[in-house]
């Protein structure tokens, strides 16, 4: 028999749970006969028709009716049968999907989803475009498929070189003490890389001990002694990341920048290793043609130190294309690529509880710029491209 809202004689919530219990039933066993679009619109009525459906005369019998000390009691209960009507007819409502079952034939499938599964299909005539149809004929949506960044690009190429020689890849934090970008790295007190010039600190630690002020890291070489600190020697790390430096952009700075820095720690590691490492890692970088070559320079935590070249890969070392001269070595044939050098041993100093006595252990280290390699290696002619977002520059490298 069907559902009619009772009138009540009590008021009592338990009263009230039986009453919205009943009439949640009634509308969960009617919402289940709804197959059609006509049944469907029959069901909407005589829940939420206006002048006679259900809700209506719950309020009016239930809500209005109630003596003044339920009406909160009523109200909760009328509140959740009208929140649960509402979503059952909207759930409830049969969706319909039109396309060509058979288009040879002009069989035209009309396919009726209701609720949950059900789905009926009526073969006919082509039925004029309904309301609310899926047109399952459309193309669909395009989902463009995205492209490695090229400065992600080149760092993975440039791990993958190290990944071959056995090297493995360590992470460190980009806000840095300046005990570990600095300090333990052998920096002198005074010494300029540590100006504000160059380097980005965090506001408000003047009341912090030197070595325990942040600061956005200035290069990635910090993380050779957070790992130090963590792995005993023998070592082999890579170590990809964001570095930032006080300069403003132009088309060759940006305040933020990518490096990777190498480490290798063992027994008896020479200058000599250092040379045939990098020269591989070049010749598969660049090509097995170029040559490298080493320029003395100076860091403070390696000693002694140098600056690797490579013969310009571009106009083979000639320093001129078709009589033109060469931009990206300025003429010279060579293109600086990284800094390097053998480990100071007053850097080992800093780690030496954890194995690295600098009588037993050496090695050698080196760091270059991700960005300026991924710029000549695509032949990109200023650093902003790579961090303005603009899709036309980065499918390019799609
Ligand atoms: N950290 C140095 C820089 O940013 C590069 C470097 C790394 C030099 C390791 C020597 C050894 O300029």
């Amino acid at each position: 028999m069907a559902y009619t809202v009772p009138k009540l004689k009590e008021f009592s919530p338990a009263a009230l749970d039986k009453a919205a219990e009943r009439l949640l039933t009634a509308l969960e066993q009617e919402s289940a006969a709804v197959n059609t679009e006509a049944d469907w619109k029959t069901f909407r009525d005589r829940w939420m028709g206006r002048k006679n459906g259900v809700l209506t005369q719950v309020n009016e019998l239930w809500l209005k009716a109630a003596p003044k000390g339920a009406k909160r009691d009523v109200g909760q209960r009328v509140n959740l049968a009208r929140a649960r009507v509402t979503e059952t007819v909207e759930d409830g409502k049969p969706k319909r999907i039109v396309g060509y079952a058979d288009a040879g034939a002009a069989n035209i499938g009309e396919v009726t989803v209701g609720k949950g599964l059900s789905a009926k299909v009526k073969l006919g005539s082509a039925p004029a475009v309904v309301e609310h149809a899926v047109d399952i004929t459309l193309p669909g949506n395009r989902h463009p498929l995205g492209a490695e960044h090229p400065v992600i690009k080149a760092m993975n190429e440039i791990l993958s070189v190290f990944r071959n020689l056995g090297y493995s890849i360590a992470e460190g934090p980009i806000i840095e003490t300046d005990y570990y970008n600095f300090e333990a790295l052998n920096f002198p007190p005074n010494h300029p890389a540590r100006d504000t010039q160059d380097t980005l600190f965090l506001a408000n630690q003047d009341s912090k001990p030197l070595r325990d002020r942040l600061l956005l890291r200035t290069h990635t070489s910090p993380v050779q002694i957070r790992t130090m600190e963590k792995m005993k020697p023998p070592l082999r790390i890579v170590v990809p990341g964001k570095v930032h430096r006080n300069d403003p952009p132009d088309a060759s700075h940006s305040p933020m920048f990518h490096q990777i820095e190498g480490l290798a720690v063992d027994t008896n590691i020479t200058l000599g290793d250092l040379k045939g490492t990098l020269d591989h890692a070049m010749k598969a970088l660049f090509g097995s043609s170029v040559k490298t070559s080493f320029r003395p320079s100076f860091f403070p935590f390696t000693e002694p130190s140098a600056e690797l070249l490579v013969s310009c890969f571009i106009c083979g070392g000639r320093g001129k294309r078709n009589l033109e001269p060469c931009r990206p070595c300025k003429q010279t044939g060579w293109i600086e690529i990284l800094g390097c050098g053998m480990v100071d041993p007053n850097v080992f100093e800093f780690v030496k509880s954890n194995g690295y006595d600098p009588r037993k252990v050496s090695g050698f280290a080196f760091g270059m710029g991700v960005d300026r390699l991924a710029i000549l290696k695509y032949g990109v002619d200023d650093i902003q491209l790579f961090f303005q977002g603009d899709v036309r520059f980065l499918a390019q490298f799609a």
